[in-house]
């Protein structure tokens, strides 16, 4: 542990990215981690003693799988020797957004369509104005920030969440979407 951080090591169950695999059996398999998705008791302790009790909540709301890729961003941060607590609470709550204003978390399903909608920006566009799932994972960066605000991280945590998504984001924004692409 070069940091002081957990590493978190052996628990990612997403598929690593390989280079040239078509990105229709990449989604499939991310798919099937997905609905695999487990995090050990020990991990959460973990997360419990990295985040404040309102940032534990964002963490919470989370499904089994959103809890699992923030885990799996956190861990490729420490494993590249990012000791940044607040890079780093940012990474275990950076998808928090895309739990809705009821508390429901997104349906894998909507991932799948949202993700694949993704590759034909016009008809993505359309169906966030037409399906509220679909709109929510378009617009959860900025709806993760207004959460993280809303339950007191610091200016820099939600700084990180509004901008990880950004086209050209800088600063810890950068190194979050730089580990978010990772997973
Ligand atoms: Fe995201
Ligand atoms: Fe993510």
């Amino acid at each position: 542990m070069r940091n002081g951080h957990q590493p978190l090591s052996g628990r990612a169950r997403r598929p690593e990215r390989a280079a040239g695999a078509p990105e229709l059996l990449y989604r499939a398999r991310q798919f099937r981690a997905a609905l695999e998705a487990r995090v050990s008791p020990e991990e959460l302790v973990v997360v419990q003693g990295l985040l404040t009790p309102a940032e534990w909540r964002l963490f919470s709301a989370m499904p089994p799988y959103d809890q699992r890729h923030c885990l799996d961003v956190y861990a490729t941060l420490v494993a590249a020797g990012h000791a940044d607590p607040l890079l780093l609470r940012a990474a275990l709550v950076h998808d928090c957004g895309k739990v809705d204003d009821d508390g429901s978390p997104m349906a894998l399903g909507w991932y799948v369509l949202a993700t694949a909608l993704k590759r034909a920006p016009g008809l993505y566009l359309l169906a966030a104005r037409l399906l509220r799932p679909v709109a929510l994972y378009a617009e959860h960066a900025w709806r993760g920030a207004r959460m993280a605000a809303a339950a007191g991280s610091p200016p820099e945590v939600v700084e990180t969440l509004r901008h990880y998504h950004d086209p050209a984001p800088s600063g810890r924004a950068a190194l979050l979407q730089w580990a978010d692409e990772q997973h």
